[in-house]
């Protein structure tokens, strides 16, 4: 059997380092390992639009800005085809179908899509696309027939969600989809990075986001103006790691390779946290630390997106091609969907073939 990846983002701005940490990393590494037939990055502006009905001009923004976060990180369009959800209407298509095999209140126990209702306080007003949405994404992930699907843990209640629909679709009609599995980051401290402030979830609306085309000034002032540890007050206080934002960054992203080059008091993480809840170590320090290391990271990514940003044929190109591409493997899958339901009626007179007067 064919191994498809295929996974996405909501275009709903520029990507951010806790998208980097969450997924796209691991999307790098896949694409490095080459070990997989078709690999498929979605930018789901479809999917976008069920809480941005009225906005529309956000997500159409937002879709270059995202393709070119994805070539900037270094994602290889030869080795991976990025597309434009609403560009494929089988999705659609088969969304409709799916909806048949989930129950409202199946829908109504997704703990993310629970939690998105209440954080953006639809109360009464939810839309239906929007609460639906977790089927969309079962169609998303079978149309390409993905058996993996990197993605972070708010993400899970989708893949199970997906996986039911699989079953019940392949049990009623025949073995036709192909049951997918997630694929998390390995690196626990990467499930989700806190926001600059400390709040649990960077977001745009909180602004606490570091961006991965942020400038290094812009970079600079949001590193320094971290969130840290309030009893830390004088450079001699004990410090707490617990829900320190400095060190969930550093968590996520220093080496010892860094620690060598530019922290060599301290051989890695764990020697500098226990000095650090000792007492004695600054913040400044410690920030300026990790600006360092992110620097070193943002710096090539800002280089390229500033080339993509000079040759948007390109990134244009690119995006065309990709969607062209996953539309004639989508339009495959539904043909196959339709076949197993018997929604074929004029496909060689299959319908009169079929009808039996009594
Ligand atoms: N729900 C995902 C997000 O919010 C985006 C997405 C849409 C997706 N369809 C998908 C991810 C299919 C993985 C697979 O980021």
């Amino acid at each position: 059997m064919k191994k498809n990846i295929l996974t996405g983002d909501r275009p709903t701005g520029k990507l951010h380092i806790g998208h980097y940490v969450g997924t796209l990393a691991s999307r790098l590494k896949l694409q490095e390992k080459g070990d997989y037939d078709d690999f498929f990055i979605m930018i789901a502006d479809a999917q976008a639009l069920t809480d941005n009905a009225s906005n529309p001009k956000k997500i159409r923004d937002s879709i270059i800005n995202v393709a070119i976060d994805y070539l900037s990180i270094g994602i290889d369009p030869k080795k991976v085809h990025i597309f434009v959800q609403s560009e494929i209407s089988e999705l659609t298509e088969l969304t409709f179908y799916y909806a048949n095999l989930v129950t409202v209140s199946r829908l109504e126990r997704n703990p993310t899509v629970k939690q998105e209702i209440k954080s953006k306080e639809f109360g009464e007003s939810i839309p239906v696309g929007f609460f639906t949405y977790p089927i969309s994404q079962a169609a998303d992930i079978t149309a390409f027939k993905a058996s993996i699907v990197p993605v972070g843990d708010d993400q899970l209640p989708m893949i199970e969600q997906t996986r039911e629909i699989v079953r019940s679709f392949n049990r009623i009609y025949g073995d036709v989809l192909v049951l997918p599995n997630e694929l998390l980051p390995d690196n626990k401290a990467c499930f989700r990075l806190p926001g600059t402030d400390g709040n649990a979830k960077m977001s745009k609306s909180l602004g606490n986001c570091i961006y991965l085309s942020d400038s290094y000034e812009e970079l600079k002032k949001k590193v320094m103006g971290m969130y840290t540890d309030p009893l830390h007050i004088k450079v001699e206080d004990p410090g707490h790691i617990e829900g320190n934002t400095v060190f969930a960054y550093l968590d996520a992203f220093s080496t010892s390779e860094d620690f060598a080059k530019y922290y060599p008091e301290f051989k890695n993480l764990d020697e500098l946290k226990k000095a650090y809840e000792q007492g004695g170590i600054g913040d400044v320090k410690i920030k300026k630390f990790l600006l360092q290391i992110l620097e070193d990271f943002l710096k090539p990514i800002r280089e390229k997106r500033e080339y993509y940003e000079k040759h948007l044929d390109e990134v244009y190109d690119i995006l065309k091609e990709g969607t062209m591409y996953a539309q004639s493997i989508a339009k495959e899958t539904l043909k196959e969907v339709k076949n197993a339901m018997k929604l074929n009626y004029f496909a060689d007179k299959q319908l009169l073939d079929d009808f039996n007067c009594d």
